[in-house]
């Protein structure tokens, strides 16, 4: 039976992983900071430390760890976290590469969110790293990916906002509209690529398949937040009748952080899908169909 070690894959996108991973008869072990079920395998980054009984047996490496980005107030010291979470523990499976000795693909995440502040671009993969804050991030968790690239063949996946029926980003979109208290924030004009989970577990799959080697963006779409806020309200079946959040009120309650529904993004899908991928969930209304729609 095929192996997949998902690090990091206790979170909302390890844990669908994990399902279609399973579904295609792989076993999945996941690393994690704290270990309570059959399957998980504990690490502690941070400390340098890894239970190691099981490397040898890994064909493929996923590695989704982070700090959530949109959790808490961006300080100094949340920053530091949001980095290092990302770029020391990337570092230190890279220097446990050699214990697998069976492993034969990797998978690093990344964000999006790593272009310069170009309203109207659409960035493709080839378009160099902005300077904001993300963007660095992004810049330093790719570099210690490519670490892992050097010992193994595999890809970087640059993941935008991930739809879920349940959890994440949409989850936090709903709450609002369904209390009917949506409505756009700032101009509503500004721009953010988006993918269904499925998809993203299918891409996954789809680059682990074809040996994938690069960096690829990972988009179904992009929309508006106010064509997003509609879509939404119309599938909740709710009213929208509010005026647009104003920005500087985001600005006020989340500080730094209000980038991360403020900032104004396209971003080009075509390399993934002329490596041949072909997207299931292409409109908002084809993702909000397959949560919403009573079976
Ligand atoms: N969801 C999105 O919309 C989205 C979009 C773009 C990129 N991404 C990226 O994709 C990755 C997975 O996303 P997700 O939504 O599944 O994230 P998530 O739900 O927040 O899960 C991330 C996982 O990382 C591990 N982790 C967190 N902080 C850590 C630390 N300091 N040291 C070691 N492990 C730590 C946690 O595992 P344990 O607590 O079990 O150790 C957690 O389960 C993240 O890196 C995220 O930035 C996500």
């Amino acid at each position: 039976m095929p192996t997949v070690l998902i690090a990091g894959g206790s979170g909302l996108i390890g844990g669908h992983l994990t399902r279609h991973f399973k579904d295609r008869g792989f076993r999945v072990y996941k690393l994690t900071r704290n270990p309570s079920k059959h399957g998980h395998i504990f690490w502690d980054p941070q400390a340098e430390k890894m239970s190691t009984s099981k490397l040898d047996k890994i064909d493929v490496l996923i590695n989704l760890v982070g700090e959530n980005i949109g959790s808490k107030r961006w300080t100094t010291r949340r920053k530091a976290q949001i980095l290092s979470s990302r770029v020391q523990s990337t570092h230190f499976l890279a220097s446990m590469i050699p214990q697998m000795t069976n492993l034969k693909y990797y998978i690093g995440a990344s964000g999006v969110n790593c272009y310069e502040n170009l309203p109207g671009k659409v960035f493709t993969e080839d378009d160099v790293y902005g300077t904001d804050f993300l963007a660095t991030v992004v810049k330093e968790w790719e570099a210690a990916h490519q670490l892992v690239l050097k010992q193994v063949p595999g890809s970087i996946l640059r993941i935008s906002m991930v739809l879920s029926r349940h959890g994440g980003s949409l989850h936090l979109m709903k709450l609002p509209i369904a209390l009917g208290l949506g409505s756009p924030i700032g101009t509503g004009e500004q721009t953010n690529p988006w993918i269904h989970i499925d998809d993203l577990c299918r891409l996954m799959l789809f680059a682990l398949d074809n040996n994938l080697q690069g960096t690829f963006n990972a988009l179904g779409g992009n929309d508006t937040n106010t064509e997003m806020t509609k879509r939404l309200a119309k599938w909740l079946k709710r009213p929208l009748f509010l005026p647009n959040v104003p920005a500087f009120i985001l600005r006020l309650i989340l500080g730094e952080r209000s980038i991360l529904v403020l900032s104004d993004l396209r971003a080009s899908n075509q390399k993934i899908k002329q490596a041949g991928f072909s997207f299931k969930y292409a409109s908002l209304d084809s993702v909000f169909k397959s949560f919403f729609k009573k079976r």
